[in-house]
């Protein structure tokens, strides 16, 4: 079996695991999923063989399958200011509210704030469009690739009936990531879009316009979900795998080393194990959900639709806080943030998905909030058993 298929059979077994947990039952779309990953995967393994195990893997380009013309290119195209929904509105006032409270956050930062260059995203929540074409990305979720009123391309995560609520995970990983001065989460925008337009927008694609029909909630003539804007060359860095997984397990253990040119990735894998630990995302590492920009030096934390669940998996909360309890190196500036983020202003920075409607339960945030606090605790016993500068080692 080649590394990639005996990666996919972890994966396949990882998603039984998932359905187990959550009670649900494979049915014949995971099936037809699951097909659709085997075919693709199968078509991976020769250059997946050949990766260079601590290189950057680089998606294939089937992901998208072929003969959906209408977005299939990856030219820049130039941004028109979009019509937006009542939704799209609701979510960009309420980012004005959250921006409120992220610099609230900053203005009582003792590192001063001073946060990393952010990249150069497509777009932010504060532009809304909705799709005009779309197809389905064959993955576990539903994800389409869609090309917005706007011409900008994103991938839509839609509430969906195979993974209900899990856009929210989204959405509020990328505003606390805000909050916490971490660029590395691409903006994931709420919008509410009009069921039947979107439904028109898939039409002419058939495998889009069923995936759609199957798997949407529509609530009210809307479908809730995220846009995330289109990261063309996203590659993954294989953090689950051999060589790289122990090597970053060095990086961030007590006095390992870290070559130079390796540092500022070393100092993001420290954060993502944090991130991951508060938001309580227990799917980082089942393949493909730690990117890389394409010049290789910003990690980007993608696929965060299982953090911040009301019921998340406990057994993989444990094995996110034996990896928080296994890094003895933290960004400085991160948890001076954590520590000014209290539980009523991680409420104003989570924020609405439309007035009235709170994107996460007030049962979530108290539960980010407690591990926000445990992973201060976590972090300043490590302070006192080794030092401050040994284990704030990053800025
Ligand atoms: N914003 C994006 N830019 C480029 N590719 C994306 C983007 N979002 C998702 N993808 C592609 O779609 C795949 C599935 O998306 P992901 O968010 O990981 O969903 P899933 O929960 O199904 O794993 C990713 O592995 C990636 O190849
Ligand atoms: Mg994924």
């Amino acid at each position: 079996m080649s590394p990639r298929l005996s990666a996919w059979a972890l994966a396949l077994a990882l998603v039984a695991c998932e359905d187990k947990r959550s009670g649900r039952a494979p049915d014949a779309s995971d099936a037809a999923r699951d097909a659709s990953d085997a075919a693709r995967d199968a078509s991976d393994a020769a250059r997946d063989a050949s990766d260079a195990a601590n290189g950057a893997v680089t998606p294939d380009s089937s992901e998208v399958p072929p003969g959906s013309s209408d977005v299939a290119s990856d030219d820049a195209s130039s941004f028109v200011l979009p019509e937006s929904s009542d939704g799209a509105r609701a979510d960009a006032s309420s980012d004005a509210a959250r921006a409120d409270a992220s610099s609230a956050v900053r203005a009582e930062d003792p590192d001063g704030g001073a946060a990393d260059a952010k990249p150069a995203w497509a777009f932010d929540c504060t532009d809304a469009s909705a799709p005009k074409a779309g197809k389905s990305i064959g993955h576990t979720s539903v994800v389409f690739k869609v090309e917005l009123a706007s011409g900008k391309k994103a991938a839509w995560k839609p509430n969906a009936k195979n993974v209900k609520g899990r856009y929210k995970g989204e959405a509020a990983a990328y505003r606390l990531a805000e909050a916490l001065g971490i660029p590395n989460v691409p903006p994931a925008c709420v919008r509410a879009f009009d069921a039947r337009a979107a439904a028109a927008a898939l039409a002419p694609n058939a495998a889009a316009a069923k995936l759609f029909a199957d798997e949407a909630i529509v609530e009210g003539g809307k479908v809730y979900g995220v846009v995330i804007p289109w990261i063309d060359g996203l590659s993954f860095w294989p953090l689950e795998r051999e060589p790289l997984r122990s090597e970053a397990r060095a990086w961030l253990a007590a006095g390992g080393a870290i070559p130079p040119a390796k540092l500022e990735l070393a100092r993001q894998a420290s954060t993502l194990v944090a991130f991951d630990f508060i938001t309580g995302n227990w799917d980082r590492y089942s393949g493909e959900n730690v990117g890389l920009d394409r010049s290789g030096s910003r990690v980007l934390y993608v696929d965060n639709d299982a953090a911040f669940m009301e019921l998340p998996p406990k057994d993989r909360l444990t094995e996110n806080k034996a990896r928080l309890d296994a890094t003895a190196r933290f960004s400085r500036r991160l948890i001076a943030r954590a520590r000014a983020l209290d539980e009523a202003r991680l409420a104003s920075v989570l924020g609405e998905e439309a007035p009235g409607r709170p994107l996460v339960s007030a049962t979530v945030v108290s539960a980010v909030a407690r591990r926000i606090a445990a992973l201060v605790a976590v972090v300043d016993a490590k302070i006192v058993a080794r030092g401050e500068a040994a284990t704030l080692y990053f800025p």
